[in-house]
C-alpha cells in the first residue's frame, strides 16, 4: 500500500495578491501620486520655465521611467519577493543591492511622514478657519510655518498621527487595508484636484498665470548672455529626471514589492503606461492649482515673477497660504480642501513606503504582517524624531551642513536611489539579461510592444543618464563646482 511520504517541508503561506489589474494600477498610482506631484513638481516646473519643463519631463517618463518601472514590477512578480530578497533570489551576488534598496524606504518614510504631519497641521488650521475666518493665522504665513516646524513637540506629534494611520491600514493587509483605502482616497483626491483647478481657472486674472505655466518658454533655456545654453538644458533635463524617479516611486523597491502581489496573467506593460498617465496628469493638474495663483500673487504684490516662482519648497507651505488668506472664508475652505487632498496623496504614498519595509521584514524573517507592522512602527517613529526636531530643538545638528530632513532626502534621492537604479539596470541589462524581463512580461500579454526601446534603454541609455544625475546631484548637494539645479 502506498502511504504518502511525510513531508518535512513547512507549508509556505500563500503570498497576498491584488484582486485584479485595476487594483494594482490604482495601488501603484496611489504610491506614485504624492508630495512629489503636488509640492515638488509645481515648484520645479515654475523654476524651469513651465511648459519647457513639462515637455522634457514627459519625454523622460515614457522612456526612462517606463524602462525602470517595467523592470521593477517584473522582478517582483518573477521572484514573488519584496526588494530585500528579490535580487538575491535571481543572483546570489546581488543580495547587497536588495539591502540597499530596502534601506531607502526605511530612511524616507520617517521624514515623509513628518512632512505629512505638516500637511495635517495646515489642514486642521484651515478647517478651524472655515468656522472662524476672522482669525487668520496665515496672515504671516512664513512666521506660521517657521513657528510650527521649530516647535519643541508639535511636528513630532502630528507626524506620529500620520505614521499611526499608515500602520493601521497596513496591518489590515494588502486587499483589506491598502486596496480598500486606495479605493476611497484616490477618487476623492481626483475630484478635489479637478475642483480646485476649476476654481483657480475661474479666478479673474488667472489666464496669464496659466499661460506662464503651460506654454513652453524658451527663455528658460537661455544662459546669462541671452543665447541658448546647453548647460541650462542639461540642468532642466537632470532636474526633470530626479523628479521623475521620485514621482514614480522608482529605485527604492516599492514597485518590486507591489509587483510581487501582481497576478501572472495581468499586463505589466499596459499597467505601467496607465500608472504613468495618472501620475503625470495629477502633477500637471497640481501645477494648474498652484502656479497661476502664485503668478497672480506676484502681480498683486509687485514681487518679480521669477522670485515668486523660485520660492522652492516654500511655495506650498508659505506662498500659497498667503494667497488663500486674501479670500476670506472661501479661501479658508479652498485651503482646507487643498491640504486634505495633499494629505490623502501623501498618505497613500507613505503607505506604500511603509509596506515596502513591512514586506521586507516579513520575507526575510517570516514574521507575521501585524507583528512586522508593529515593529516597523517603532523604528519609523523613532527615526522621525530627527526630522521632526531638526528645525527646532535639534537645529544645531547639521550633518554636511543640512538639517536632518534635507540630509535624509539628499542621501536617499540624490545618492542611494541613483545607485540602486544604475546597478539594477546593469544587473538586468548585462547579468540576467533583458530576455528574463521579457519572458515575465509575456506571461500576461501576447507581445512586448516596447521591446526594442526597452533593450536599448536598460543596457545603455539608462545607466549613463542616471550616472549623470548621480554626479550632478552630489555636486549640487555638497555645493561642489558651483553647480546649482
Ligand atoms: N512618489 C511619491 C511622490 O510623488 C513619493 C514617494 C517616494 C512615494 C518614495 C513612495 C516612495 O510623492
Amino acid at each position: 500500500m502506498n502511504t504518502p511520504p511525510s513531508s518535512p517541508v513547512v507549508p509556505v503561506p500563500k503570498r497576498a495578491s491584488w484582486s485584479g489589474q485595476l487594483a494594482f494600477i490604482l495601488a501603484a498610482a496611489a504610491s506614485a501620486i504624492g508630495l512629489g506631484n503636488l509640492w515638488r513638481f509645481p515648484y520645479l516646473a515654475a523654476q524651469y520655465g513651465g511648459g519647457t519643463f513639462i515637455v522634457v519631463y514627459l519625454a523622460l517618463v515614457v522612456t526612462l521611467g517606463f524602462t525602470l518601472m517595467v523592470t521593477e514590477i517584473a522582478i517582483g512578480r518573477m521572484t514573488q519577493q519584496s526588494q530585500l530578497t528579490a535580487y538575491s533570489k535571481l543572483h546570489r551576488g546581488f543580495g547587497p543591492l536588495g539591502l540597499l534598496a530596502t534601506i531607502i524606504p526605511v530612511v524616507i518614510v520617517p521624514y515623509y511622514c513628518v512632512i505629512g504631519g505638516w500637511v495635517l497641521k495646515y489642514f486642521w488650521t484651515y478647517a478651524k478657519m472655515v468656522a472662524n475666518p476672522s482669525a487668520n493665522p496665515f496672515a504671516d504665513a512664513g512666521g506660521f510655518f517657521g513657528g510650527f516646524i521649530s516647535a519643541p513637540f508639535a511636528p513630532f506629534g502630528y507626524g506620529l498621527v500620520f505614521i499611526l494611520v499608515c500602520a493601521l491600514v497596513i496591518a489590515l493587509g494588502v486587499k483589506h487595508g491598502i486596496e480598500k483605502s486606495n479605493l476611497v482616497l484616490m477618487p476623492l483626491l481626483f475630484v478635489m484636484a479637478i475642483g480646485i483647478s476649476i476654481y483657480v481657472m475661474c479666478l479673474p486674472g488667472s489666464g496669464e498665470g496659466i499661460k506662464y505655466y503651460l506654454v513652453p518658454n524658451m527663455d528658460a533655456l537661455r544662459g546669462a548672455n541671452g543665447s541658448f545654453s546647453v548647460a541650462q538644458l542639461a540642468r532642466t533635463v537632470l532636474g526633470a529626471m530626479g523628479q521623475m524617479f521620485y514621482s514614480l516611486s522608482l529605485a527604492m523597491g516599492i514597485m518590486i514589492t507591489y509587483g510581487s502581489y501582481m497576478r501572472k496573467g495581468d499586463s505589466i506593460e499596459k499597467s505601467v503606461r496607465r500608472i504613468e498617465i495618472f501620475d503625470t496628469l495629477i502633477a500637471i493638474v497640481a501645477g494648474m492649482m498652484i502656479i497661476p495663483v502664485v503668478y497672480m500673487f506676484a502681480m498683486k504684490t509687485g514681487t518679480p515673477v521669477h522670485d515668486a516662482m523660485n520660492a522652492g519648497p516654500g511655495l506650498m507651505f508659505i506662498t500659497l497660504p498667503k494667497v488663500f488668506a486674501d479670500f476670506g472664508r472661501t479661501g479658508a475652505l479652498v485651503g482646507a480642501v487643498f491640504f486634505l487632498l495633499v494629505a490623502f496623496a501623501a498618505l497613500t504614498s507613505a503607505i506604500s513606503l511603509y509596506e515596502a519595509c513591512v514586506a521586507s521584514v516579513c520575507d526575510l524573517l517570516g514574521m507575521k504582517r501585524r507583528n512586522a507592522t508593529f515593529f516597523m512602527f517603532f523604528v519609523i517613529a523613532f527615526l522621525s524624531i530627527f526630522s521632526a526636531l531638526g528645525f527646532g530643538v535639534w537645529g544645531k545638528m547639521t550633518p554636511f551642513g543640512m538639517d536632518f530632513l534635507t540630509f535624509f532626502d539628499f542621501v536617499t534621492n540624490s545618492v542611494l536611489m541613483p545607485i540602486v537604479a544604475i546597478v539594477t539596470c546593469v544587473f538586468v541589462g548585462w547579468v540576467i539579461k533583458p530576455k528574463a524581463i521579457e519572458d515575465e512580461i509575456l506571461k500576461g500579454e501576447p507581445k512586448f510592444a516596447a521591446r526594442g526601446l526597452y533593450n536599448v534603454m536598460v543596457k545603455y541609455v539608462a545607466p549613463v543618464l542616471i550616472a549623470a544625475v548621480l554626479v550632478s546631484e552630489i555636486c549640487r548637494g555638497l555645493g561642489l563646482f558651483g553647480w546649482k539645479i
